[in-house]
């Protein structure tokens, strides 16, 4: 691949998916990110890069619904590799309002695939894959793990709006043989988070000596992996991964909630001790955790069996999660600058809106 299309590159994962591919992925080709920047995309995450790789980094700022301006781009830029991250993509969210899930997530997952179809003929040196999540599947009993065979089985409109856009990418491969990939991962965590997720949420209230929420009894689990593992993976994938084959990843880090919220806050007693933060008022962080009202449809347990791609790309998690946790909060700690432009404006009002937070 030569020039990538990448959507939704100025998110979280995207833009840490960027910054690999001219760090470690070692990309010698160009990229283009397309982003309609909404709340969760911010620019100021690839400022590094669109400095380092003048010529071979371009942003436009757009939809990727808009048939019109996919056409130019393919076009323009010859694209012979798409990473298609842009989407809604938080479940609070979606359970509030969903139509902006089925907008984004399905009908511009259908525009992508028609475009780069028209675009590429017949061709099969070319790659489109797509960013999935291992929510399509449901929920886990106690035991159990997500396999690229577990029959899909989403929840939430979050969760079904990414089932059906799955469902998409197979059938353009199966109907018309577009070279198609999916992968379908567990939870990330780290860097340019957006702070209305778990873990960067807890550490910035944290801070702030807010509230930390955790809903229902706090006994769900999640498969956390650090997010330069995911971007590693999905090169991997989209480099040597089959066409029209899922490659499910995740962390081998099974989490119940309030293990990771309590993991938090000794992390910050570390770096930034409670008895040195005027916000606390003499408390530990930990005694800020506050039970709340449960998220409706909460699926109680997700992990992900990710022997697939470690069989056949040889790809496996490098990151525990104390390491990644710790480089998170540090990364939080160090960045006050971002996390004030992200929490100023739609995402405040959004928040008072609904939470009354
Ligand atoms: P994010 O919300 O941080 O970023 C999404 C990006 O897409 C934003 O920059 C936003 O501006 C952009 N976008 C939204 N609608 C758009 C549109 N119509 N046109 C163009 N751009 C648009 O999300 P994220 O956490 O980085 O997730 C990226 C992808 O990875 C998503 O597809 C998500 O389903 C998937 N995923 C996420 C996780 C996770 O833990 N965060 C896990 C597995 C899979
Ligand atoms: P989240 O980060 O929203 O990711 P997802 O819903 O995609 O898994 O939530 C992770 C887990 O943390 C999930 O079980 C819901 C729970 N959670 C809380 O307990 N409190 C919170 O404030 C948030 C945002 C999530």
């Amino acid at each position: 691949m030569k020039n990538i299309l990448v959507t939704g590159g100025a998110g979280f994962i995207g833009s840490n998916f960027i910054r690999y591919l001219f760090g470690p992925g070692g990309f010698k080709g160009r990229v283009v990110n397309l982003d309609k920047l909404t709340y969760a995309g911010n620019p100021e995450n690839l400022l590094d890069v669109a400095r380092a790789q003048k010529g071979r980094y371009a942003f436009v700022k757009g939809d990727i619904c808009d048939f019109k301006l996919l056409a130019k781009l393919f076009k323009k830029y010859k694209f012979d590799g798409v990473a298609h991250f842009a989407a809604e993509s938080h479940v609070d969210r979606s359970i509030f309002g969903p139509k902006d899930f089925i907008e984004t997530n399905i009908h511009g997952t259908f525009a992508l695939l028609e475009t780069a179809r028209q675009a590429w003929g017949g061709r099969k040196d070319a790659r489109f894959h797509h960013i999935s999540t291992d929510e399509v599947y449901g929920s886990l009993g106690r035991t159990g793990k997500f396999k690229e065979t577990t029959p899909y089985d989403p929840r939430s409109p979050y969760s079904a709006s990414k089932a059906s856009s799955d469902h998409l990418v197979m059938a353009y491969h199966h109907t018309y043989g577009l070279p198609v990939t999916i992968s379908n991962c567990s939870n990330n965590y780290g860097p340019f988070h957006f702070p209305e997720k778990l873990i960067p949420l807890v550490i910035l209230n944290a801070l702030a000596g807010k509230p930390l929420p955790v809903y229902g009894d706090g006994l769900q689990v999640r498969d956390w992996l650090y997010v330069e593992d995911h971007c590693a993976a999905i090169w991997r994938v989209m480099k040597r991964g089959r066409p029209g084959e899922t490659y499910n990843v995740g962390g081998n880090c099974e989490m119940k909630n309030i293990d990771v919220v309590k993991g938090i806050c000794a992390a910050l007693e570390k770096y930034a001790p409670a008895a040195a933060n005027p916000a606390l008022a003499g408390k530990a962080y930990a005694g800020l955790i506050t039970y709340v009202k449960d998220r409706p449809g909460h699926d109680r347990r997700y992990a992900i069996d990710f022997s697939k791609i470690r069989r056949e790309l040889g790809w496996r998690p490098s990151v525990t999660f104390k390491e990644g946790l710790e480089r998170t909060v540090k990364w939080y700690l160090a960045n006050g600058g971002w996390v004030l432009h992200v929490q100023s404006g739609a995402y405040r009002k959004w928040l008072r809106k609904n939470y009354n937070r």
